[in-house]
């Protein structure tokens, strides 16, 4: 692929909260979108995220029935990831768990043919570096960052590794900012990047504001809401993002500076390890269900 070709066939590697977000807002903008799974029950309950996410954007009066329909038309699901052969660009959006990113990584490296696709991660800490020597062209590897709920957040983190070709970089910020229409910023190649080494460390405080019993799960929300006008309070942000995904996030940026402020407090790990999850699982902080 050269600089001057125009995008169209966009990959996705995950259908959860981040991987189905990006598939939509890319089918929603006209790309010829394809998604890959790892099994069919996840294939299946990805393209049902796909479709509620749309539904809802249609109750909202974000775009029509047949918006929708022709959207989910240019979405093919599958678990086979042969079928990423062909993409110009591919996002990565599995779990946030360092081998299981760099088992993607080296799969990408074999199935996609083109000796210039954009080959990015949607992690949300893990330095790219990382990712991009997993494959055998670094220079094609860049974090392309999304904000949950995908199709509702307009912030984009770019972030290039020290060995990214400057073309990746261009394709991929006109991916985000000229296709998506996604604001873009940018960020250097440290975990956590400019977003989530601001918001983690607010997180995890409030968390341990829980655990310690300085105030309750409702009134640290409450505070945040009404004192500062969040669109919602730490807590339940956690529970919207997930509770595994907040550890995660929070474990590789303990691991890269070891700043004690980015080490989860053990309440947050004993509620992954209960597996109350957040929103996603029916209950964390909140309930949901
Ligand atoms: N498609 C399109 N638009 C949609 C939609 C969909 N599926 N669902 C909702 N919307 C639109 C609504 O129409 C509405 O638009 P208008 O303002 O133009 O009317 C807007 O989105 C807000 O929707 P709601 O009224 O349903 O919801 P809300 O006002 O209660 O807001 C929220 C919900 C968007 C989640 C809001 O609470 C919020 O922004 N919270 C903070 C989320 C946040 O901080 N996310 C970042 C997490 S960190 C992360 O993701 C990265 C990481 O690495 C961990």
């Amino acid at each position: 692929m050269s600089a001057t070709d125009e995008v169209s066939r966009i990959g996705v590697i995950g259908c959860g909260l981040m991987g189905s977000g990006i598939a939509e807002v890319s089918a929603r903008a006209g790309l010829d979108v394809v998604v890959v799974e790892a099994d069919q029950a996840a294939v299946d309950a990805g393209r049902a995220r796909i479709e509620a996410s749309l539904a809802q954007g249609v109750r909202r009066g974000k775009l029509s029935e047949d918006a929708r329909d022709e959207t989910l038309g240019r979405i093919r699901t599958t678990w086979e990831p042969d079928a990423l052969g062909d993409r110009q660009i591919v996002v990565e959006a599995v779990p946030e768990v360092e081998a299981l990113k760099l088992q993607v990584f080296d799969t990408l490296d074999k199935v996609v043919a083109d000796e210039g696709a954009v080959l990015a991660s949607n992690t949300s800490s893990i330095p790219i570096m990382k990712l991009a020597m997993a494959t055998g062209r670094p220079e094609q590897v860049i974090g392309i960052h999304f904000f949950n709920p995908v199709p509702v957040l307009p912030l984009v983190e770019l972030v290039p590794s020290l060995l990214t070709a400057p073309a990746v970089v261009d394709r991929a910020a006109s991916y985000a900012s000229g296709t998506l229409a996604k604001h873009v910023i940018r960020s250097q190649d440290r975990a956590g990047f400019v977003v989530n080494s601001l918001l983690i460390p607010y997180l995890l405080s409030s968390i341990r504001m829980l655990e310690s019993g300085f105030a309750t799960a409702e009134d640290i929300d409450i505070g945040m809401v009404q004192g500062c006008a969040h669109p919602m309070g730490p807590l339940a942000l956690s529970d919207l993002i997930g509770l595994d995904t907040v550890t995660a996030v929070a474990e590789s940026m303990y691991e890269e500076f070891k700043e004690p402020l980015y080490a989860p407090p053990p309440m947050l790990l004993r509620m992954v390890d209960a597996g109350l999850l957040g929103r996603k699982s029916g209950r964390g902080f909140h309930r949901y269900r």
